[in-house]
């Protein structure tokens, strides 16, 4: 199937399979060069985006003081969320959660010692329905970037972990670094050295479950 394949498929699928939220195996100790989040940011710039408008920003933080309040906005978002998780886990007995819910508790109580956060944003607020543009047009132009600066990371021995959580205080995240109000905060990405030289593909639905042929529910034709 894959005879001829351009690239070095056991490498370039070994870098998409194995990209992991990491948390427990960042290594807090070493600091990241400004130059390799740069060029991580590079690689970034290539993704797609409609029109090629490329309207992202990346706010880089490693100063302690401002990584100190940012975690703290974290944690308050953290707690409440996690308690309503850990309540659904007993409810619903489902064992295979408790790992990442151990693993995020560890993310929120060292967030403020990760060398360095990255919060990628739009230009623009999102979009609201029934006007000019689309909520999908709007994060389809911005998230791609996200990844692929997860994955340059990842091939250059940083860990990283998609998060949300601090944006239930976005304003308060905005105010701590100026960010305007008229720009929106994507995510927050801890970026790391990862402890550690391995990764396994993560606990994922089978792709003949979740792929559609020639209609919705098809899979036969
Ligand atoms: C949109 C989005 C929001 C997420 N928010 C958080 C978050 O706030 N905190 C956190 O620890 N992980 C967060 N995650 C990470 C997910 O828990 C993780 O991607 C998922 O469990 C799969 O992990 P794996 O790739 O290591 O298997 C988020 C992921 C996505 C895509």
């Amino acid at each position: 199937m894959t005879m001829g394949a351009p690239f070095d498929l056991a490498q370039t699928d070994k870098l998409l399979t194995t990209t992991r939220a990491v948390r427990k195996r960042l290594d807090l100790t070493r600091p990241v060069p400004r130059e390799l989040v740069r060029e991580c940011i590079e690689v970034a710039t290539q993704a797609p985006a409609g029109g090629n408008v490329q309207r992202w920003r990346w706010v880089c933080v490693d100063d302690p003081d401002i990584k100190a309040g940012l975690a703290d906005l974290y944690r308050r978002a953290y707690e409440p969320y996690i308690a309503m998780q850990r309540e659904m886990v007993e409810q619903a007995g489902r064992g295979g959660v408790a790992g990442i819910i151990s693993s995020s508790d560890h993310l929120a109580e060292v967030l403020q010692d990760v060398p360095t956060l990255v919060i990628p944003c739009g230009l623009d607020r999102v979009p609201a329905e029934g006007g000019g543009g689309t909520a999908q047009g709007y994060y389809g132009s911005l998230l791609p970037a996200v990844w692929s600066f997860m994955l340059a990371a990842r091939s250059r021995g940083l860990g990283t972990a998609w998060t949300t959580l601090h944006l239930g205080y976005e304003r308060e995240a905005g105010e701590l670094l100026g960010i305007p109000d008229t720009v929106t905060q994507l995510a927050l990405i801890p970026v790391a050295y990862y402890t550690g030289d391995d990764f396994k593909p993560g606990d994922r639905r089978d792709v003949d479950e979740v792929t559609y042929w020639n209609g919705w529910r098809r899979r036969e034709t």
